[in-house]
């Protein structure tokens, strides 16, 4: 027996120093010392010693089991160390390669022309208001005073989603909005998207306004002049050409639009104002007391002023932009200029 065991020794060294990986070592360790592997077979016969022999063969085993543990372990941290080796230069990264630059955005120039307008007129004391894209027929046009099948309904080309519900066609909505949830004295700035079927140079079927109004008792036309003029000098810088032309809308009287000097041409007339010289930019005008009665102000003790503007006019101007359609095609190379 003993030279069996011997024998299974070296066999078993030999074994484990051949395995080259982990799971070829487990299959040795079970090949030899498993339920039914090679030491107990040897171990059979240990029912046919004599009583003397088998305290020297037992500890001949152990000695053996002892000698595989060690030599076993020792193969495996081998093998182990290896795989890890393998595994890192599999994975090596070049630390020293270029890093992947990250391309950073910037606001929209609408955006930006919107905030710095409410910036302006918050420094006067205006709050911001906003309401919903689609909005009701009510406050999109019946309560600013343009009745269902009245030929003011032809000033917007209006996208209408069922008889009640309109994509809204201007942020003046906003005004009896605020008007129903408050008294006056009101003073509030309201930025928006608004739909109209309109396609051109100087017009989107989607665009921004913002809207601005003011309620309070004596508020005069001057006021509105005064505020607007003011706003334009602050926004374009001063000496910027400015005309208050009479015109009309249902939810203002008296109503006007206010034009500024074509800065594409300098005035002298070009394809963006029409060879006009000039380009509108905003409506406005007094309150309609009508529009006061639509939200039970009372029209004989308040009075108050109200302006709509379109944003990508204005930012086309600031910007020197000669076709409003380059704000919507999102080419990064117009939009990084700003
Ligand atoms: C209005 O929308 C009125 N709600 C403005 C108003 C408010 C008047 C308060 C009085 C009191 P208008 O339809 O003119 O008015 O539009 C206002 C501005 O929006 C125009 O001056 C123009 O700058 C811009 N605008 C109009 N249609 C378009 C369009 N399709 N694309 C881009 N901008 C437009
Ligand atoms: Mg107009």
């Amino acid at each position: 027996m003993k030279e069996q065991l011997q024998a299974l020794q070296q066999e078993a060294l030999a074994a484990l120093d051949q395995a080259d990986n982990l799971k070829s070592l487990q299959d040795v360790r079970v090949r030899i010392l498993g339920k039914k592997g090679a030491l107990t077979d040897i171990m059979k016969g240990m029912r046919d010693l004599s009583p003397e022999e088998r305290p020297i063969v037992g500890a001949l085993v152990n000695q053996l089991k002892d000698d595989f543990e060690t030599s076993f372990s020792a193969r495996q941290q081998e093998l182990q160390q290896r795989a890890i080796a393998a595994r890192l230069a599999s994975e090596t990264l070049d630390v020293t390669l270029p890093g992947r630059r990250r391309v950073t955005g910037s606001l929209h120039p609408v955006t930006l022309v919107a905030d710095e307008i409410v910036e302006i007129f918050s420094r006067l004391g205006f709050s911001v208001a906003e309401g919903p894209e689609i909005e009701q027929d009510f406050y999109n046009f019946e309560a600013l005073n343009i009745p269902k099948d009245h030929p003011a309904r032809d000033m917007q080309d209006t996208f209408y989603i069922s008889e009640d519900l309109v994509l809204r066609t201007h942020t003046s909505p906003v005004q009896i909005r605020t008007m129903l949830k408050h008294d006056p004295p009101i003073r509030i700035i309201a930025p928006g998207t608004v739909y109209r079927r309109d396609s051109d140079l100087t017009h989107s079927p989607m665009f921004h306004q913002i809207e601005g109004f003011l309620v309070d008792h004596k508020v005069t036309f001057g006021d509105l002049k005064g505020i607007l003029t003011h706003f334009l000098n602050e926004f374009f810088g001063t000496g910027l050409e400015v005309r208050f032309r009479p015109s009309f809308f249902p939810f203002t009287e008296p109503s006007a639009e206010v034009d500024i000097a074509c800065v594409i041409c300098g005035g002298s007339g070009c394809r963006v104002c029409g060879r006009t010289g000039w380009l509108e930019i905003l409506g406005c005008g007094m309150i309609d007391p009508a529009v006061f009665d639509s939200v039970n102000y009372d029209p004989e003790q308040y009075s108050g002023f109200a302006f709509g503007m379109g944003l990508e006019r204005i930012a086309m101007l600031k910007y020197g932009v000669n076709d409003l359609r380059l704000f919507f095609e999102n080419d990064l190379r117009f939009l990084k200029q700003f």
